[in-house]
Formats: structure tokens, sequence, C-alpha cells
């Protein structure tokens, strides 16, 4: 493992989901298992190699669910001209070694007993499917998914939720929208849809861009509250999230400021020199914080400000509602008082 928790994954299986849609089967090394727990919904983000030894890197929601699968699984579906999905598709083979980032993100649950609706537009459905799976594990706890697809033929996981469906009679309801049929999911059918479970306990919505803004505003027509509502957006990194932390310069005790992190049930305290993200003076002090794209784009590195003033350099997926919640990112945030706290529990 490296100083960004990085480390190799074996590929135990590839499974062919659909003609265009791969899912692999991972096992983290002993050593980083407790590095690999995670919960429903959340991503991996994967190392793709490049020319030369250069490399991009790639965030995939992993499809498998806690406690149910003993591996890790990620699935995903070519996208054109896509360099990651098209090199996995293409390349990857049981017993490869791939460098992966350990699970990250908010697209979660806080809890598994309730009633959930959910929308997933074509390989949205993987992070989907992984609560899904997590919920029916649990003796209570219900699931309205909405799943949106070109045609048959590009369902994902169709048989497996076929499967689940029969076998927790009354706790997961499947209604598929095919675009070969029914053409493109409109706003108004989608309210229509979501109108009988408007209340449910929490909505999750993945997909492609144009998919998630229909469902979103179909929900604010169906009367969902937006603070129920979480939507799973991802960005293209430019950046290399697998580079090892810049160290972090020294300064005096007068020019930074202080910062109490809490993280995994331990509170750490440290100076926090005024233009040093907090990811990266966690990370250059050893302190393995979670985090994907260190660019402001995936939300994997949110903690919430319990004391003290933080600023953001750069935010583009924390919404209002997280802001007001106290919730930033950790690699875009630089102390503003001189005194802050921070949980990432
Ligand atoms: S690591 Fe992606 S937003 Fe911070």
């Amino acid at each position: 493992m490296t100083g960004t928790g990085a480390c190799a994954v074996t590929v135990v299986e590839v499974v062919e989901e659909t003609a265009d849609a791969r899912s692999l089967v991972l096992a983290a090394p002993d050593e980083a298992r407790d590095r690999f727990g995670y919960r429903p919904g959340q991503f991996l983000t994967l190392r793709i190699p490049g020319d030369g030894g250069s490399g991009t890197a790639r965030c995939y929601s992993l499809s498998s669910a806690p406690g149910v699968d003993e591996h890790l699984k990620v699935t995903v579906k070519r996208v054109a001209g896509g360099a990651g999905s098209n090199w996995i598709c293409d390349n990857v083979r049981p017993g490869d070694t791939l460098e992966v980032l350990p699970p990250a993100g908010l697209f979660t649950p806080d809890r598994l007993d309730g009633r959930l609706l959910l929308f997933a537009g074509g390989s949205g459905i993987t992070p989907v499917m992984s609560i899904i799976k997590a919920l029916l594990a649990r003796p209570e706890g219900s699931a309205v998914l909405c799943y949106a697809n070109r045609d048959e033929s590009s369902v994902i996981f169709a048989a497996e939720l076929r499967g689940l469906v029969e076998r927790h009679p009354g706790r997961l309801q499947v209604i598929h929208w095919l675009e070969s049929v029914q053409g493109l999911p409109t706003v108004g059918a989608l309210a229509s849809l979501a109108a009988p479970h408007a209340d449910a306990d929490a909505a999750f919505v993945c997909g492609p861009e144009p998919f998630m803004n229909a469902v979103a505003e179909a929900l604010r027509t169906a009367g969902t509250a937006r603070d129920k509502v979480v939507v799973e957006r991802f960005h293209s990194l430019t950046g290399d999230p697998f580079a090892e932390p810049e160290p972090v310069p020294a300064v005096s005790g007068d020019a930074a400021a202080r910062v109490t992190v809490t993280l995994d049930g331990e509170r750490h305290s440290l100076a926090w020199p005024s233009e040093t993200p907090l990811l990266d003076l966690l990370l250059a002090n050893g302190i393995r914080a979670p985090f994907s794209c260190r660019e402001g784009a995936c939300s994997a590195c949110a903690c919430q400000v319990v004391a003290g003033e933080v600023k953001m350099l750069r935010n583009d997926v924390l919404e209002e509602e997280d802001l007001a919640e106290g919730w930033v990112l950790g690699c875009q945030s630089v102390p503003v008082t001189d005194d802050v706290e921070v949980t990432y529990d």
C-alpha cells in the first residue's frame, strides 16, 4: 500500500453482464482488508495504465454489497471513446492485478430498514444494485426501483433482479422502462412513477446526466423533499489521484491554524498551513483520509466541519443542502479560522 492508500487488488473473475458491460470481481490483499470495508453504493477508483508508464484514473461504482458478496465487484459499461471503460472491457482478465484506491463516496443510505425509491439509468444500476442487495439482506426495509434502459438486451442484472424480487416477496418492486418500447422517459412520466412513492425515506438517483436531471425534476414535481434525494455525479478526472502527496510546507506556530480531525474513531491534532488542503495535510502526516479525484469533483473526501471555518478552493459536487449541514471537501479545504474541528466519522 502506498502513502495514498492505493493498493493492488487481484481480479478473481470477469463477468460478461451484457454485450457492452463487464463486472470485475476483485480481491483485496489480506493486509488491506480493513481499508476495503465499504458501505453500499460507494465506488472504487481504478488506475488505468497508459503508454510509457503514464496513466489515468476512473471511478467505478461497486455493484457488490458488504456482508452479502465475498469480494468487491465493480461493473463497467463501455462508453463510446471512453479510455477507461474500453480498456477494462478489452484487457482485464482473471489473475490480473489492478491498482485501486479504497472505497469512497456519499451515495449510500443512512439506514437500510426504511423505504427507498431508486432510479437507475443504464449502468447507473451499479451502485443501486449494491444498495438493493444490502437492504434485502436485512430483515426489514423495502425498495421500489425504476430502471431505464435502451432496450431489453442492455439491461444489466436483469436475471439477478428477477431472482431478488422472487426471493423477497413484497420487498422489492422493479419497474422497467425501455426506450425501444416507451421512448425516452419524460419528466412527466418519471413523476408519475415517483408519485406513489414520493414519501419514501430516501430517493437515490444514478445514470446519465440528462436522466438524473429529469428524475430530479420529476421528484420535485412528485413532492419528494429535496433533502431526501441523493444523486450520484461523476466528473472526468484530470489529475492523478495515485500521485504521492506533496510534502507539507514547514510553518512556524503562528503561521498555521490548528485542526483537530476525527477519523476512524481516532482524533488527530495538527498544525495546518493556510495554503495546504486538508487532505494533503492528513496524507502527508500518514493519516489515511478517504479521497479519489483530489480535484473537488467526486465527494469521496467529504467531511463535516464541527467547529471553526474553512473555505473550499473548488466544489463541483456538494450541493447547498450538504453545505448547510457542514459538509466540505477535504481535498479542497483550507483554514479560515485559527482553530478548526472536522470529523470524517
Ligand atoms: S477527492 Fe474527490 S472531491 Fe475531494
